[in-house]
């Protein structure tokens, strides 16, 4: 289910519907949310129909077909296009996922597009992610040590290096932080399945010696222990990541170290 933090006072409108690509014979329906902070309109979905057979198989090759020949006051991220930098997450189809990664086969009937659930929107399908990113900064995601820096590198055991694996891999997409109910309603204080994925990561690190200090941070009623343990996070991570496992792996961390 589709939630999303709409503009103040304002009620979803059902939109313009655009014309049929003239000729084509092989087309798709498209539902787009479409708000602008410039005008003053509630946001609205409008209907286009992609020429399927001119474009690309992915949802982003749609959106983008759509900027260029139907509409280019569409406003989306993407930069790789191929599930790397993951600037192109949306909703689609009920889903957090990779616009640039999602089929349009995987879709059935129309195919619905909205921008990250319960962000606030800065226009069209393009999320406000200043808070997220204010957290990850908030947990420090980088090496820390205090002993004198090696002339060559920080060495790592290989069993040590696989501790990262399912940790590295993220792109701070925020399809997880964004799917999350316990984010929804406490997205200020919860740091949220990304961030706290991100927190594991260098927790867990051999070469970190900020461990006590991180978890320090940690310990507290909000940051780490609004996770309840629903799951929407795993289940929707487009790279195949566990973000609930990582947070269960923090809170084993604090208990071990009571004891
Ligand atoms: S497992 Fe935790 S972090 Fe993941 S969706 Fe549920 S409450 Fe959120
Ligand atoms: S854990 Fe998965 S869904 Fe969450 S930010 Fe990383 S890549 Fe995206
Ligand atoms: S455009 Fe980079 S992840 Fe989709």
């Amino acid at each position: 289910m589709v939630e999303l933090a709409l503009p103040k006072n304002s009620t979803l409108t059902k939109g313009k519907v655009w014309d049929r690509p003239q000729g084509a014979t092989n087309v798709r329906e498209f539902k787009i949310y479409r708000w602008s902070p410039d005008d003053d309109a509630n946001p609205r979905t409008d209907t286009f129909y992609v020429d399927v057979d001119d474009c690309g198989p992915m949802v982003l090759d749609a959106l983008l077909w759509i900027k260029n020949k139907v509409d280019s006051t569409l406003a989306l991220r993407r930069s790789c296009r191929e599930g790397i930098c993951g600037s192109c997450a949306m909703n689609i189809d009920g889903a957090n996922t990779l616009a640039c990664t999602k089929g349009m086969d995987e879709v059935s009937g129309a195919i619905a597009v909205y921008p990250l659930p319960h962000m606030p929107v800065i226009k069209d399908l393009v999320p406000d992610l200043t808070v997220p990113y204010a957290q990850l900064r908030s947990i420090e995601p980088w090496l820390k040590t205090e002993t004198p820096e090696p002339e060559r590198e920080w060495r790592q055991s290989h069993g040590d290096r696989e501790k990262l694996d399912g940790l590295y891999e993220c792109i701070l997409c925020f399809c997880c932080q964004t799917a999350c109910p316990s984010y929804w309603w406490n997205g200020e204080r919860y740091l949220g399945p990304a961030v706290l994925l991100q927190a594991y990561r260098w927790l867990i690190d051999s070469r970190d010696e900020a461990t006590g200090e991180r978890l320090d941070d940690l310990e507290d009623p909000f940051k780490l222990y609004r996770c309840h343990t629903i799951m929407n996070c795993t289940q929707t991570c487009p790279k195949g990541l566990n973000p609930a496992k990582a947070i269960a792996e923090i809170r084993t961390m604090m208990v071990e170290r009571r004891v």
